[in-house]
């Protein structure tokens, strides 16, 4: 397949960490490339599938030092206009905030051919890992993602109504530090103190922590298992870990009403 030519950019979803969530396509395209901008979060084994390339960190981890997003745009825009083949590999899905418009945008503008590969985001990898689901008929109708980023000191803007509504799944990104403020305006906005939550720390590699606990106990549990690992916060009935249990017991009086 010709898609990847020389002076060509792709926009590569690396997943979770585990290499085997990689889509072949994205693999293929680390192997081809010349050069590969990776960000902090992109697994170690995913990245030395890249065996041709130069492996350059661009990294972003909260409140660490990283390079801003104009210069990671910049040195693409170079590597592209030098005529190498560039990868640039994101974490889990590079349009759940990826920052990829940003990026596109500037190799747009500057004339040259861009593509993105999806990937697994953490929330699907993380619900796979518990063995839950994200939506769950009659109880999860809904799956919200949400960024819980804010700048150091700001707190989060977020329509925590819309949020409680009782019937979502809630996916937290970038949540680590500001648990107790999920856990606060959720209850504040109406969701039950023993709303099930899972917490997912590391997904998909070998060193992953799941943790069930309920919302009231949040910030609490993250605290104890998360210290500064990548984590994940999942929020709603459906990732409540005995939901399986309900589900067999449907189906189960579901035969024998109709046999
Ligand atoms: C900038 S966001 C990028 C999300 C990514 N594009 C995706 O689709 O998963 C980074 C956040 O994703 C979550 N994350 C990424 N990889 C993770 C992993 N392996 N385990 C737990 N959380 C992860 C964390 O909440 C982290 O702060």
């Amino acid at each position: 397949m010709n898609d990847f030519t020389p002076g060509m950019v792709w926009l590569v979803g690396a997943g979770p960490g585990d290499p085997e969530l990689l889509t072949r396509k994205a693999e293929r395209l680390l192997v081809a490339a010349d050069v590969v901008f990776y960000d902090a979060l992109v697994g170690l084994n995913v990245l030395a599938l890249a065996r041709n390339a130069r492996l350059v960190s661009v990294g972003k981890r909260a409140g660490r030092h990283s390079k801003d997003q104009s210069s990671i745009n910049e040195l693409i825009v170079e590597a592209a206009q030098a005529g190498y083949k560039v990868v640039r590999l994101k974490g889990g899905d590079p349009s759940v905030f990826g920052r990829s418009m940003e990026e596109l945008a500037a190799l747009r503008n500057a004339g040259i051919g861009a593509s993105i590969c999806p990937g697994i985001t953490t929330a699907s990898a993380a619900a796979a890992s518990a063995g839950v689901s994200l939506s769950l008929r009659g109880l999860a109708r809904r799956i919200q993602f949400v960024t819980a980023h804010s700048r150091t000191g700001d707190t989060l803007d977020l329509d925590w109504r819309a949020l409680a509504d009782g019937q979502s799944t809630l996916a937290f990104y970038m949540g680590r530090s500001a648990a107790g403020e999920i856990s606060r305006n959720l209850l504040a906005a109406g969701l039950g103190k023993d709303t099930p939550v899972l917490i997912a720390c590391n997904v998909s590699l070998p060193e992953e922590r799941l943790l069930n606990t309920r919302l009231d106990l949040l910030a609490l549990a993250t605290a104890t298992i998360a210290e500064d690992l990548p984590t994940l916060i999942l929020v709603g009935e459906a990732v409540e870990s005995s939901q399986i249990g309900e589900v067999i017991e449907t189906l189960n009086e579901a035969t024998h009403d109709h046999p």
